[in-house]
This record gives C-alpha cells, sequence and structure tokens, in this order.
C-alpha cells in the first residue's frame, strides 16, 4: 500500500493504473477509520481493481465552533486498518494541496436538501463536503465511490451534486456498522467518556422504539416524533438538535407514514453530537 500526499504523485500512479486497465474506486473519509470504514473500504475492493482511501480531515465544512482542531488524527492505525480492508493507495494531502493558495471555487447544493436537518445546525457544513468531494472526484476520476448511510443527508446531497454536476462516477452507499449494543459506529465515539458512551445508547434505542411504534400501527409523523423525542429525553445526557422524519430521498418532511421513510437524528451527549438514522417501512 503507497501513501502519497500530492495530487501530482497520485495521478502519476492512477493512471498508471488506467494503462493497465484498471478499474478506481475512491473511499473519502476524514481519517479515525473504524470498521464503518473499512465496510467501505471492503466493498470498494469487491468492486474495483485499486481502492483509494483519501484521509483528509476538511476544514471547510466544519463550523467555527466545532471540532476542526480536536477531530482525531490517526494516520499509522488509519494505514493499517485500510491495508487489512484492501486500500491499495492512502491518499492523506495537506491542506493546500487539496485547497492551494487563491482558491476560490465553491460548490453548493442549494435548496431543501441542504436547508435541514443537519444543514439547519450546520450552516455551511454541506458547501464544505461537496466543495472538498468534487474536488476529490476530479483528482481521483474513480468508477465507483463509497459513502455510508449513517450520513444519510450527505449521501442525499452528493447524489444531486454529483448528477447536477455530470460525474460520470458511480456512488454506493453502504449500511450502517453498529457497535454490539448498537452504538452506530462515528469517528466522534472516541470524544465519549464511559459515562456517555453508555448515554449515547438512547440514539438507537429511540429508531427501535419508533420501529415499535411503527409495528404497533402508528402513522402519525408528530407522534412517532413526539413519542422519540420523550424517549431520548429520559436521558439526562442528551439533548435533542432534531428528530425528523422525512422522505428517503427528496428529505421533505412527511406527515403520515407511506412506503419507505427515513427517521434521522442528532443529539448531543455532553458536548459530542451524534447522528443516527433508520428506514421506518409500512407494507
Ligand atoms: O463523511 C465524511 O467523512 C466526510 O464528510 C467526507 C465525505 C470524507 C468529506 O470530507
Amino acid at each position: 500500500m503507497q501513501l502519497l500526499e500530492t495530487v501530482n504523485t497520485l495521478r502519476e500512479q492512477l493512471a498508471l493504473a488506467r494503462r493497465a486497465g484498471k478499474s478506481i474506486g475512491l473511499v473519502p473519509t476524514m481519517g479515525a477509520l473504524h470498521e464503518g470504514h473499512a465496510s467501505l473500504i471492503r466493498a470498494a475492493a469487491a468492486e474495483n481493481d485499486v481502492v483509494v482511501v483519501s484521509i483528509f480531515v476538511n476544514p471547510t465544512q466544519f463550523g467555527p465552533n466545532e471540532d476542526l482542531a480536536a477531530y482525531p488524527r490517526t494516520l499509522e492505525k488509519d494505514m493499517a486498518v485500510a491495508k487489512e480492508a484492501g486500500a491499495a493507495i492512502i491518499f492523506h494531502p495537506p491542506v493546500k494541496e487539496v485547497y492551494p493558495d487563491g482558491n476560490a471555487t465553491w460548490v453548493d447544493v442549494e435548496g431543501p436538501l441542504t436547508a435541514g436537518l443537519c444543514g439547519r445546525s450546520r450552516p455551511g457544513h454541506f458547501r464544505g463536503v461537496t466543495t472538498v468531494v468534487s474536488r476529490l472526484f476530479n483528482i481521483v476520476r474513480p468508477e465507483r465511490a463509497y459513502f455510508g448511510q449513517k450520513d444519510a443527508q450527505q449521501v442525499q446531497v452528493l447524489k444531486r451534486m454529483a448528477a447536477d454536476l455530470f460525474f460520470d462516477i458511480d456512488l454506493r452507499i453502504q449500511p450502517i456498522v453498529r457497535e454490539a449494543d448498537g452504538l452506530a459506529m462515528s469517528s466522534r465515539n472516541t470524544y465519549l467518556s464511559p459515562v456517555e458512551r453508555q448515554a449515547a445508547l438512547i440514539l438507537s434505542r429511540s429508531l427501535a422504539e419508533a420501529k415499535r411504534l411503527v409495528a404497533a400501527g402508528e402513522r402519525n409523523t408528530a407522534a412517532i416524533e413526539k413519542a422519540v423525542a420523550a424517549f431520548i429525553q429520559t436521558e439526562p445526557l442528551a439533548t435533542i438538535d432534531y428528530i425528523e422524519l422525512v422522505h428517503p430521498s427528496d428529505l421533505a418532511r412527511r406527515e403520515t407514514l407511506t412506503d419507505t421513510s427515513l427517521l434521522a437524528l442528532a443529539v448531543r451527549i455532553g458536548k459530542t453530537r451524534l447522528i443516527d438514522n433508520t428506514f421506518l417501512e409500512v407494507s
């Protein structure tokens, strides 16, 4: 496995691979790799000849009061995880390589896809994500790129961006990977103290509670959101950012449940903001 830090060296290696007829899969990450990332890399390795894992803590997707400085940086361990899962190249550029002096171009998906959910409490976040991912797509030019369903809104925003900009890249979305007790894997879980780690189970448990209500016949969105909020409020360390039942692709709020809906939530456990989601099916 190679560790490359510049766009030029990466492009040289990828040109060789392309000349040899090899397909390229990209797994964009911000590092602090966990089993969720490993599942993306394994999926990429199963479908592509060469897997590039980018490890880049993208400054433009963090708000001024967010955790950019504190975000875990664990390159040595990340390299071991990526190699084990089947990566051929780690692309780990300095900020100047992705955002060269004088750069002035942003990619912004406007409208309802980015206005609600995480977009409401993290203004500018998705603009940072789409800007960096479009740069990575142009740098790597992969056949396929891999993202986790844990970031359900990011998935829909990136699909919109890829379609609108005619990126000829297949976005391959992989299911949420959870710890044995249900907590969705996240690099931010490392911020949790042991007591907070236990309290964080309220997220996945509240999704299970919503599924239970739907199985019992509840179809009213507001009633489900209210019940989920009440459930989460039983945990003293939890502060709700949002709980919303939306259409799984346009992310528009739903009044009643029909076929498949997405229940998405963001909850602070102490100072750590965690997100989780699940599909609610009505037959
Ligand atoms: O999902 C993430 O880790 C990031 O938002 C991404 C897609 C790597 C862009 O920085």
